[in-house]
């Protein structure tokens, strides 16, 4: 029985005065939850997240370099990120790939810097909607998927999720259809059993775009959907407590 897990990407949102009173909250949350409950709100803010989190609550950061450390002005190693008590980073997601050039290529090493520092690395995948319409939709997802997981040893997987976000539901109020998800979220898990059946069937695999409090309870129920990934809903506290309870 895979355990859920529901993340919340703050991006380049939020304050100190909304640390303070999200983060306590999910603290506390997490005390009972049964789903993991993972918060990654900006780089700079993370240290006062994790004095904040407490024993259950998990902490991880938006982005990190691929390099252990060196001359890369403004930028941060996964070694230091873990140096800092956090647990996860996300790798790939789609605003980075999009607006920061980020490759299949470079987000595989930035994945394996992430899991060689201990961190739990948290895949995000998906295609633009003109890459749905055109019914390219697994080649790309699966694409994308396969060009990191292929240079992962599989004793590593265990330091892996996967979050599924189509590109076209991210902020857009959109969400995919529960159909639409579970299909993709099946493609990935199958995807993954040509290399480990078992592995596979372990791998977390999260869907995000859009998740709400009203929409989270019948994503999270489909067999293939081990939680979500949320951005703008994981501002507002009791929304984001709904959609932890929600994976409960
Ligand atoms: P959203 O963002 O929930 O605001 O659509 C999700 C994400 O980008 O991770």
């Amino acid at each position: 029985m895979r355990k859920k897990i529901v993340a919340g990407n703050w991006k380049m949102n939020g304050s100190i005065e909304l640390l303070n009173s999200l983060v306590p909250a999910l603290a506390e949350e997490a005390k009972e939850a049964q789903a993991e409950i993972l918060v990654c709100p900006p780089a700079l803010f993370l240290n006062e997240a994790t004095r904040l989190a407490g024993e259950f609550l998990q902490i991880g950061a938006q982005n990190c370099h691929e390099a252990f450390s060196g001359a890369y002005t403004g930028e941060i190693s996964a070694s230091m990120l873990a140096e800092m008590q956090l647990t996860h980073v996300l790798v790939g997601h789609s605003e980075r790939r999009a607006m920061y050039g980020e490759t299949d290529a470079l987000i595989a090493d930035k994945t394996k810097a992430a899991i060689g520092a201990g961190l739990t690395a948290v895949l995000c995948v998906g295609e633009t909607l003109e890459e749905r319409e055109s019914g390219r939709t697994l080649d790309v997802v699966l694409g994308q998927v396969k060009a990191v997981v292929e240079k992962i040893a599989l004793s590593d997987w265990a330091k892996l999720v996967i979050a599924y976000e189509p590109v076209w539901a991210i902020g857009t109020g959109k969400t995919a259809s529960n159909d639409q998800a579970q299909d993709v979220h099946k493609a990935i898990r199958e995807a993954l059993a040509v290399i480990s059946p078992e592995h596979a069937d372990a791998m977390r695999i999260l869907y995000g775009g859009s998740v709400k409090a009203a929409n989270a309870a019948e994503l999270f129920a489909c067999p293939d959907i081990d939680g979500g990934l949320v951005g703008g809903a994981s501002l507002d506290v009791d929304e984001f407590i709904s959609i932890c309870r929600a994976a409960s």
